[in-house]
């Protein structure tokens, strides 16, 4: 069988749309996930690759050496993620995977045979939209988070990530650090959709990618007075919400100090939360990026200090709590090199986004490729890519392959 990425992608086009936010929500281990989990085991085991499910939740789909199972050495692997950010767009993640599984097919019709075993991976909470911490799976499999801190992380609606892996079919008890599965593996190349203008501006449908900013995730809880918003009169009041919006206000501030800084707040939960009452704490979530660690951490303490100010001046306490932080990865020069010979009309970018390429990039060799999008924009319904590009990227993800599969 020889499937298009456009088509595969066709596949899974309505499932997780939202009707609310627009574009897709698709969250780890809900219903579309797992709709989208199942369409990934079907085109596994049509194309006759074994599947299995990690510790972690990842979904593998393994072909296996020409010797057999358990033959060939360490494995080659691609893929990417499933899951979405709320209303997020239709290929940040499942691009990679579509992409993944149409190279496989192009690497059949084109009779590579190879020793070494080749798989495809789905990697679940790519995006921490449900629990909070991106890049969950490869984290855990990495032995960069604490299980029982995983086990513990909270959604919405106050169900930790055990219940819910539990419920999906995982025993919880054994997620965490993978290093067998990690020692198995001689190099993972993640296909994306590009998340800016790079290729745009450079008229080129593929790039190899050289590095990743740091980034973290922090809390703010302010907590304040909950009270009636018709009796309480202004100068008596204690509101939080106001505390957040001076926290929002010195994010674009302080960040605008330092050029090559990226801050957000994208996230604000007031509690209760409703319309005629004054909340009584806010919660609201900063996301800060930078190529250096020390700046990073002199923008969060440089907003956290003006959100004590703002705090005090309205009565209010303000507490800070970082939720997940990983500095700047630079993928492995050797692997990259050979992308680049292998694609020597590729131009090289580096991206703002997170990737699981880039958490596992401290346990083996890593690499990217990206796809043009012809608008730049991502984690949002507008982010697109053009069915020929979609279909060049997985060419170059092909001949990437083909040259990684060779003794
Ligand atoms: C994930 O896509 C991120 O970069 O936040
Ligand atoms: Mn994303
Ligand atoms: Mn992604
Ligand atoms: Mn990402």
């Amino acid at each position: 069988m020889s499937a298009s990425v456009a088509g595969l992608l066709r596949e899974i086009a309505d499932v997780g749309r939202d009707a609310t936010r627009g574009g897709w929500s698709r969250f780890v281990f809900d219903d579309a996930e797992m709709v989208l989990r199942e369409w990934f085991v079907e085109q596994a085991q049509r194309r006759s690759l074994e599947v299995e499910t990690d510790r972690n939740g990842a979904i593998w789909a393994w072909r296996h050496g020409s010797g057999g199972p358990g033959t060939g050495g360490r494995a080659i692997v691609t893929g990417s993620h499933l899951d979405s950010v709320p209303g997020g767009g239709e290929y940040d993640g499942p691009l990679g995977v579509a992409s993944a599984l149409a190279a496989l097919d192009l690497l059949e019709a084109r009779g590579v045979r190879s020793e070494k075993p080749l798989a495809v991976v789905a990697f679940p909470e790519e995006e921490g939209a449900r629990f909070g911490v991106a890049c969950l799976g490869s984290r855990l499999m990495a032995g960069a988070i604490d299980p029982d801190r995983a086990r513990g992380l909270r959604d919405a609606d106050g169900r930790t990530f055990a219940e819910v892996a539990a419920a999906a079919g995982l025993d919880v008890e054994r997620i965490g650090p993978d290093p067998e599965r990690l020692a198995g593996l001689e190099a993972f190349v993640e296909l994306h959709v590009e998340q800016g203008r790079g290729l745009v501006d450079l008229g080129q449908p593929v790039a190899i990618g050289s590095s990743i900013l740091g980034h973290g995730r922090w809390r703010f809880s302010v907590t304040g007075e909950g009270n009636h918003a018709g009796t309480t009169r202004m100068l008596d009041r204690r509101d939080p919400m106001v505390v957040a919006a001076g926290i929002v206000l010195a994010t674009r501030e302080v960040a605008a100090g330092h050029p090559d800084a990226r801050a957000t707040v994208g996230r604000v939960v007031p509690v209760p939360g409703g319309t005629n009452v004054i909340a009584s704490r806010v919660d609201l979530w900063l996301d800060a990026r930078h190529p250096d660690d020390a700046v990073t951490a002199a923008v969060v303490a440089a907003i956290h200090e003006r959100a004590r100010a703002v705090a005090a001046a309205e009565g209010c306490t303000v507490e800070l709590v970082e939720e997940s932080y990983g500095g700047t990865v630079h993928f492995d020069a050797g692997l990259s090199g050979r992308l680049g010979r292998v694609l020597p009309e590729a131009p090289v970018l580096d991206t703002g986004a997170g990737h699981d390429a880039g958490v596992l990039a401290g346990s083996l060799p890593t690499a990217m490729l990206f796809t043009r999008n012809p608008t730049g924009v991502s984690h949002s319904p507008e982010e697109a890519c053009e069915d020929t590009d979609a279909e060049a990227g997985a060419a170059a993800l092909a001949d990437v392959l083909e040259d990684l599969l060779r003794p």
